[in-house]
């Protein structure tokens, strides 16, 4: 769990209150500020902060510090602003938004790293291999120069990938790679701060609709291959005139039961022009419905408000004929879409501390080798709040885990260990987070294990491959059945490779998408069916395909030459490409570093390090190489005293 960086909301009234009294506008802040609030319940209420008003608005800063204890940059940390050219990186104003915000002692969630949007024409036109190194190379970056800052906490990875059909938007990231370009990125942030916290973010899904739906099957799916998916983000970019999503709980609360962490993370509520006292009436119950869902959902962190002044706002730039979409009005007064954020934060305005009464004993229905059907008597509120859902914890002595926080007195646990005793609770929340007693335990013990269940799922069909791009591809077989009694658990997928198959992954679905495969490699892969007692069915017939990229096989060549070494170190130099038989522009080179060894130092190339697998790129002069030619670079390498091995495994594709 990446919590390390997760500063505690620590209540900062002292902070809060001093900035308050120099505070040009508002008499609200007597009940206490937006961010006080949210902190006495642990969740964080943030604003997109644009750096022109940070730099020169007194009145915008004080409420900028005061009223949020969360952040992020408006446009300052897209892709056109901190390397707007090749390798060229300013950071100018993604370090004002962080330095501000440690100041204030705020989190910063980083916005945004791999978006069709705000991302420079040179990126557009790179070529596969080329638009891969440099997606990885600017996360790796970007992330990696925050990644020991504790004020930036998260980040959103991939940006707006779905259409609102829920297929894939036709990106130049999805046209050029194929979808497994989101699995790589995500990668790719973790590698590069293993702490941060990885979003998926994307407009129109507060609801559950077609793109919401395509959002969750994916990060379930992404989630069963471990990619490092840890959080959803859903924009919350409303307008009163098209009705409130008001699923919106619902469809955070199933985002939730996958075991990630959601937020609103660009909410506003636009109205058509002009603006009246009973728009901002019905904005304000928009504004209010948000925050309740979010105070509703554990695993909702906070939300985020995209500005907080109207005289800052991207909707009248955006959205012909729209606008007044924020909680201040353009000379930083309050709107009544500031009192209800801040009543929904604070619990109604008069504070709910009563909770819920206590749920029933639940019983176990529909027990498996994996999962049970828990159900109980449901509790009341009155303490005005309203009830809001229930927790589900198994009871382990010290620390009880969460199993899941369903909105409805019933809750199907998943993934269970087999012929294991469970012992589970649960208590009632409501709005205002004030959580019931402990319902009497329910104790039931899982099936299967222990040699009951020795029959194997049946074979799978043979998988058919799709989306072959030079790195990656979808494979997908007809389902197996089980009829041992543990149930179908999910498939291994593994590549034929003789003597030891090395397994790709374990999906619960009949599919999986493949990442990180070599460019003009052929694969074969086959598949088993697991049940829940562990048995493995027969291998499936093989599939074979071959990836794309890397020209025409002998596209061009690289070799490495010990150009000195002394005991803890050497020089490559040359390292060598040649052309083949054609003439080439640019090339990629892969090698591989000996374990402890590590660079140093490189020239006439751009590198990126990925573990032991080192990436180097040609720059300007030395792309071009007619038929036959060759071009050189070096690089410099560490290495543990003595250790003569050598890099090896070069691998030269084009472009
Ligand atoms: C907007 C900014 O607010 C504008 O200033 C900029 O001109 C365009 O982008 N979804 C997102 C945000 O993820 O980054 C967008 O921000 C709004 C829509």
């Amino acid at each position: 769990m990446p919590s390390s960086k997760w500063r505690s909301l620590a209540v900062v009234c002292a902070v809060a209150s001093a900035a308050a009294s120099v505070l040009i506008a508002t008499p609200a802040h007597a009940d206490g500020t937006l961010r006080g609030h949210a902190e006495e319940r642990g969740k964080f209420i943030g604003a997109a902060i644009a750096t022109s008003p940070l730099a020169n608005e007194t009145a915008y800063r004080n409420i900028a510090s005061t009223e949020f204890n969360q952040i992020t940059a408006e446009n300052a940390m897209k892709w056109e602003s901190t390397e707007p050219n090749d390798n060229q990186y300013t950071f100018t104003g993604a370090d004002q938004i962080v330095n501000f915000a440690t100041q204030n002692n705020q989190q910063v969630h980083g916005h945004t790293l791999v978006w069709h949007s705000q991302t420079p024409g040179w990126v557009q036109g790179l070529s596969a291999t080329n638009m891969r190194a440099a997606m990885n190379e600017h996360i790796a970056t970007v992330v990696g120069r925050y990644a020991n800052n504790a004020t930036v906490v998260s980040w959103d990875v991939v940006n707006e990938a779905f259409n609102e059909d829920g297929t894939f938007r036709q990106s130049f990231w999805f046209n050029t790679l194929g979808q497994s370009y989101i699995a790589d990125a995500f990668r790719a942030a973790r590698a590069a701060d293993p702490n941060a916290r990885l979003c998926i973010n994307d407009y129109n899904v507060e609801g559950i609709n077609a793109k919401s739906t395509a959002m969750f099957n994916l990060v379930q799916s992404l989630r069963a291959q471990n990619v490092p998916v840890d959080c959803v983000g859903f924009q919350g970019h409303l307008a009163i005139q098209f009705g409130f999503p008001n699923d919106i709980q619902q469809n955070m609360q199933r985002f939730a039961n996958l075991g990630v962490q959601v937020r609103v993370t660009e909410l506003d509520v636009r109205m058509q022009t002009p603006r009246t006292a009973a728009k901002d009436t019905t904005q304000a119950q928009y504004y209010t419905n948000v925050i309740n869902a979010c105070n509703a959902v554990t695993a909702c962190a906070g939300v985020t408000i995209w500005g907080f002044t109207d005289k800052y706002s991207w909707v009248p730039d955006t959205f012909s004929g729209e606008g007044f979409a924020l909680i201040y009005d353009n000379n930083y007064a309050i709107k009544p879409a500031y009192t209800a954020v801040h009543n929904a934060l604070d619990g109604g305005g008069g504070g709910d501390t009563t909770p819920p009464s206590t749920p029933g004993t639940p019983t176990a229905s529909n027990v498996t080798s994996s999962g049970a059907t828990l159900s109980w008597g449901a509790s009341t509120d009155t303490g005005g709040s309203g009830l809001a859902g229930y927790n589900v914890y198994r009871e382990q002595g010290a620390t009880d885990p969460l199993l899941g926080s369903p909105t409805t007195n019933s809750f199907t646990l998943t993934g269970l260990t087999a012929n294991t005793q469970y012992q589970v609770y649960v208590r009632a929340r409501d709005g205002a987070g004030n959580l019931s007693g402990n319902s009497q335990l329910v104790t039931f013990t899982t099936t299967g294990g222990g040699g009951t269940d020795t029959t194997p799922p049946s074979t799978p069909g043979t998988p058919t491959a799709s989306n072959v791009t030079a790195s990656g591809a979808t494979l997908t077989w007809t389902a197996s059945t089980d009829t041992g009694g543990s149930g179908l658990a999910g498939y291994n997928v593994y590549r034929e490779q003789g003597a030891t198959d090395p397994q790709l992954g374990s999906p619960t679905t009949n599919s999986i998408t493949l990442t990180g495969l070599t460019a003009n490699t052929q694969y074969q892969v086959y598949v088993r069916a697991r049940d829940g007692a562990g048995n493995l069915s027969g291998n499936s017939a093989l599939v074979t395909f071959t990836t794309t990229g890397g020209g025409t096989g002998g596209a061009c060549t690289a070799t490495g030459t010990v150009q000195t070494q002394w005991q803890t170190g050497y020089v490559i130099q040359p390292a060598r490409v040649t052309a083949g038989s054609s003439a080439i522009n640019g090339w990629t080179v892969t090698f591989t570093l000996p374990a402890g060894h590590t660079i140093t130092g490189s020239w006439n190339t751009v590198l990126t390090v990925s573990g032991q697998t080192v990436t180097a790129r040609n720059v300007g002069f030395n792309g071009n190489l007619a038929a036959g030619a060759f071009g050189e670079f070096g690089f410099q390498v560490s290495r543990p005293n003595g250790n003569t091995a050598l890099p090896s495994g070069y691998t030269c594709t084009s472009p």
